[in-house]
């Protein structure tokens, strides 16, 4: 056991709703398919120049309310993103930018959706047995601005959000009971933005051919995926000595219903268990879990002393789970 407690949490998520309805006005799509393939009927957008780095600093800011503290406080900012602000720096250092805060590290992690708990890993590595410490992880993404909105098989699929979490060293029984993370980078390229960086520059020719937008083998991913969700999670439940029964509270990455499901019944956790909030917000990559760990909580369903489960897989491909005491 790793002994953290995850002191406070919150979520931003931008004002805009896009209902799959409001898609099908603008493309070949229906509301009808997009429900059946994934659970998704509506996703939240940025609107203006709101970047990444915007909705996670009032994550952030929300999260430390939440713990009663300043956000100068912090000892460390790790945000986990695949849709950062800049090439660099950080969006960690635009998060401390908007909060007029310096001094601490601050740093991203990029594992695609994996991010938040590759995030809360390296924080409870960092923090653990220490109740001075406090590590800020936040997930944060704007996929509305790397889609290629003509595409419809990726551009459904995603939406706009933040969610934070302030991990501290832990007190009593709470902490990490047991978690792993790893990646197959000879996966890469089935979901990428292959555009901007040093593989391919941008020019005028990556920008007509999209290059700069997301691009993604959907049925590879989703084979993968639920490989990945599912071994990890068995995994991490074993080493903590655990069975899907004591599992209070199931918090997988929310990419597809679909994929959950899989997940979720191969650990033959009980359906009742799982926290979704995949309809109402899309796949928010990075910040799915922490923003569904903020709503949990603020409904009552995640209490002291529960057994939270959680998964993911992302680009890379990734994969990440975790089984801790809250
Ligand atoms: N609306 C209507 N029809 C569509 C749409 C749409 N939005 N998108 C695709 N279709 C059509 C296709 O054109 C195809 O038509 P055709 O048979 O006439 O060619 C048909 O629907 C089936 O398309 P598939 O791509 O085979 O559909 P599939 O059942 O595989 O579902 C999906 C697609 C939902 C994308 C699925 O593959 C999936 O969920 N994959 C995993 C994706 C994922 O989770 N990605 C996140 C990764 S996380 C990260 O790190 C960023």
């Amino acid at each position: 056991m790793k002994n953290i407690k995850i002191i406070g949490t919150g979520r931003y998520l931008p004002p805009k709703v896009v209902t799959n309805d409001d898609l099908s006005r603008t493309m070949d799509t229906s509301d009808e398919w997009i429900r059946e393939r994934t659970g998704i009927r509506a996703r939240r957008v940025v609107e203006g120049d709101t970047a990444t780095s915007h909705l996670a600093a009032r994550a952030i800011e929300n999260a430390c309310h939440d713990a009663g503290i300043e956000p100068s406080q912090l000892d460390g900012i790790i945000v986990g993103t695949c849709s950062q602000d800049t090439l660099f720096p950080s969006t960690a250092c635009w998060v401390q930018d908007h909060l007029q805060i310096r001094g601490m590290p601050a740093f991203d992690v990029m594992a695609g959706c994996s991010s938040f708990l590759y995030g809360l890993e390296i924080a409870s590595n960092w923090v653990a047995g220490n109740p001075d410490k406090r590590v800020a992880v936040c997930g944060a993404e704007v996929f509305s601005k790397i889609l290629n909105w003509d595409d419809r098989r990726t551009s459904v699929l995603f939406g706009d959000g933040a969610g934070a979490a302030i991990v501290s060293g832990g007190h009593g029984d709470s902490g990490i009971m047991a978690s792993n993370w790893g990646s197959d980078g000879t996966l890469a390229s089935i979901l990428q933005v292959p555009g901007g960086g040093t593989r391919m520059p941008a020019s005028h020719a990556s920008v007509d051919e999209r290059a700069h937008t997301v691009h993604m083998e959907g049925s590879k991913v989703f084979r993968h995926a639920v490989t990945a969700m599912s071994q990890g999670l068995l995994e991490a439940l074993a080493t903590a000595g655990v069975t899907a029964d004591d599992v209070d509270v199931f918090i997988p990455h929310q990419a597809n219903l679909r994929i959950m499901e899989a997940a979720r019944e191969r650990a033959k956790i009980p359906l009742e268990r799982v926290f979704s909030v995949l309809d109402d917000y899309g796949n928010i990559s990075a910040a799915s879990i922490p923003v569904a760990i903020s709503e949990a909580r603020e409904a009552g369903v995640l209490k002291d002393g529960q057994v939270l489960a959680m998964t993911a897989f992302g680009t890379g491909l990734t994969w990440a789970a975790s089984v801790m005491r809250w």
